[in-house]
């Protein structure tokens, strides 16, 4: 046990003045510490007073960062008490704003950089990160940052972000977390320019070179903790991200947040919808703006649930029309489809009007995922409003600058009669008296439940079926009152118990589908996943008391009446 100052400045044992007067002298740390004792519930209420100061969400940010480097189970707590209010500033968008500014963030070694440089030692690298029972690896190579762009390792924000959402809405151990950022330089000149600038400062590696980094990469992860180590790709740019998911989602535990996430919560979403429209998916036509990554899996996973519920793939594909920077995806068009999308094609007329596409196709429900902002304008709203009675309009670009509508668009320009989603938070909204919370689309409800289910059970690979099994079992949590109010999620303080729920089905699948790696096969699944949670609570560093049973009641005889007539004499003890 870490004593002295030691113990006080490791985060994972540091609980301020909450060591008790006992700790204190046994720890050594008398003098070190104030001397007033306070719970952590106290400590807690300092700590919202104190941020609730700043004015600046940066600053916010930055105050966490700094709990988060020197008192671990505060700031899980603080976050994980108050998800509605603390999740902005740890994920989007602050977090976006901090990426951009990261040179002024990074203080503190928190998760590893390896860079291309690194190529033919990454093993060793991960070697040098402290810690063993290492479950689950976030990682970004920095090239598509939220919609803001190539940060190149000013990206590192994100994994951070992502890992610290793990433990906050999960309760995955944060030591059993890494955060990695593959430095391949940057395309971005003002970073390149920038002196605050942390990484390569060189332009991006890319082909051969980078496809065999990234592959030393990924085989090194299963050398140095086992084949069952999570993988999360998170923020790589459309040119790799569908590529990269297909050359090894069979082959390792991986999965991409962006394309499977995104689509699992959207798809959460849509099956919501269903309630309001009383229509089926099944029934809907889709125009989506954009066809990346996000919109991709989006449109994937929706034809999977449009199978589910009768259609044939083709018809489900006929019924998904998408169109993204050049335009429409039609057969016909110029410069042919993009690989990853191809699926999507049309055989329609091109086109480069989005407005008169949303005339023209009818769609019933649109899908923003373009990072163009104010995409969705006046005269496509209102032409959705004649498409449907209630369309359906999801504004999912991250962060908040970049919604494609603001909710208060949606409903002035609809009549009210749109069901509206968005990807980052947007503050409720007044529409003919009546206030509307509508619901932040955001895969943060899905990744840390699917996380937790995929450690606990140690899968093998994470099948696309998860997501959508993830995607009811998040839909299942949207009460009535939540869509009297605009809300097609569950408020985000119900994030826990969703995660929750969403670990304790993947579990489910994972021992039916066979690709569970944990046997025996737990008897309770409720207990197994329990038992694996984090503690938010202080505990003692002292050794525990344990009481020894009572002993029998024995009647032991009296010293005198065994000892009579007994004489030790030491002159009669003769030497041998
Ligand atoms: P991406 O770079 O893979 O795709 C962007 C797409 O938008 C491309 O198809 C591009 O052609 C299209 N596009 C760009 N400008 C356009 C324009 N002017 N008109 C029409 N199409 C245009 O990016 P990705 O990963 O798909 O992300 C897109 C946005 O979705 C980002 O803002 C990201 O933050 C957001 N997103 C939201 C998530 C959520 O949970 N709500 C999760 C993942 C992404």
């Amino acid at each position: 046990m870490l004593r002295g100052i030691d113990h006080l400045r490791d985060p994972r044992l540091n609980k301020g003045l909450a060591f008790t007067l006992e700790e204190r002298q046994a720890l050594g740390i008398i003098g070190l510490l104030a001397p007033l004792y306070k719970t952590q519930e106290e400590q807690l209420n300092i700590c919202r007073v104190s941020l609730d100061r700043y004015k600046n969400d940066l600053n916010k940010y930055l105050y966490l960062v700094e709990l988060h480097d020197t008192n671990e189970k505060l700031f899980f707590s603080l976050i994980s008490n108050d998800v509605e209010k603390y999740l902005p500033i740890v994920y989007t968008p602050t977090v976006g704003v901090a990426c951009q500014k990261f040179g002024v963030v990074y203080k503190r070694a928190r998760g590893l950089f390896i860079t291309i440089n690194d190529k033919g030692h990454v093993l060793n690298i991960l070697k040098n990160w402290p810690e063993q029972d290492i479950r689950a690896i976030v990682f970004t190579d920095g090239e598509r940052i939220l919609g803001l762009g190539d940060l190149g390792a000013y990206g590192m924000g994100i994994p951070i972000g992502k890992l610290a959402l793990y433990t906050a809405l999960a309760g995955i151990k944060p030591h059993q977390c890494l955060p990695v950022t593959l430095d391949v330089g940057t395309d971005n000149q003002e970073l390149l320019e920038d002196p605050l600038y942390i990484g390569l400062r060189q332009k991006r590696v890319r082909g051969k070179d980078y496809d065999e980094f990234l592959a030393e990469f990924m085989e090194a992860c299963i050398k140095r903790y086992g084949a069952n180590i999570l993988l999360q790709f998170e923020d790589f740019a459309l040119g790799n991200a569908t590529r990269l998911l297909n050359m090894y989602r069979d082959v390792y535990c991986t999965f991409n947040d962006d394309i499977q996430g995104t689509a699992s919560v959207a798809v959460a979403g849509l099956m919501t919808t269903e309630r309001i429209t009383k229509k089926k998916l099944a029934e809907y036509t889709f125009l989506f703006l954009g066809a990346g990554s996000a919109a991709t899996g989006i449109a994937n996973l929706t034809v999977a649930a449009m199978i589910e519920q009768g259609l044939s793939e083709n018809d489900a594909r006929n019924r998904v029309y998408m169109f993204d920077i050049e335009g429409l995806l039609s057969n016909k068009r110029q410069g042919g489809i993009p690989e990853h999308c191809k699926q999507f094609g049309k055989e329609v007329e091109p086109s480069k009007d989005f407005e008169q596409c949303v005339k023209t196709l009818k769609p019933t429900c649109l899908i923003g995922c373009s990072t163009v902002k104010g995409a969705f304008n006046e005269k496509i709203l209102k032409q959705m409003a004649q498409n449907a009675e209630r369309p359906v309009i999801f504004a999912l670009s991250n962060p908040t600058s970049k919604a494609e509508c603001t909710p208060e668009d949606a409903y002035n320009l609809t009549n009210g009669t749109c069901i509206y989603a968005s990807g980052s938070p947007f503050p409720p909204v007044k529409y003919k008296d009546k206030e509307y919370h509508t619901g932040q689309g955001n895969n943060s409800y899905i990744f840390p439940g699917l996380a937790l289910g995929i450690i606990a059970v140690r899968a093998r690979i994470i099948p696309e079926y998860m997501f959508l099994s993830a995607a009811r079992t998040l839909a299942n949590f949207v009460s009535e009152s939540d869509l009297g109010i605009g809300r097609i999620y569950p408020p985000l303080s119900d994030i826990r118990k969703v995660s929750y729920s969403i670990a304790l089905e993947i579990c489910n699948l994972a021992y039916e589908k066979g690709i569970a790696t944990v046997h025996p096969k737990p008897k309770d699944f409720k207990k197994f996943l329990k038992d694996q949670l984090y503690d938010l609570n202080y505990y003692s560093p002292l050794p525990a008391f344990y009481p020894y049973p009572k002993p029998p009641e024995i009647k032991v005889k009296s010293v005198e009446e065994v000892y009579k007539g007994l004489v030790l004499d030491p002159k009669t003890v003769k030497p041998k």
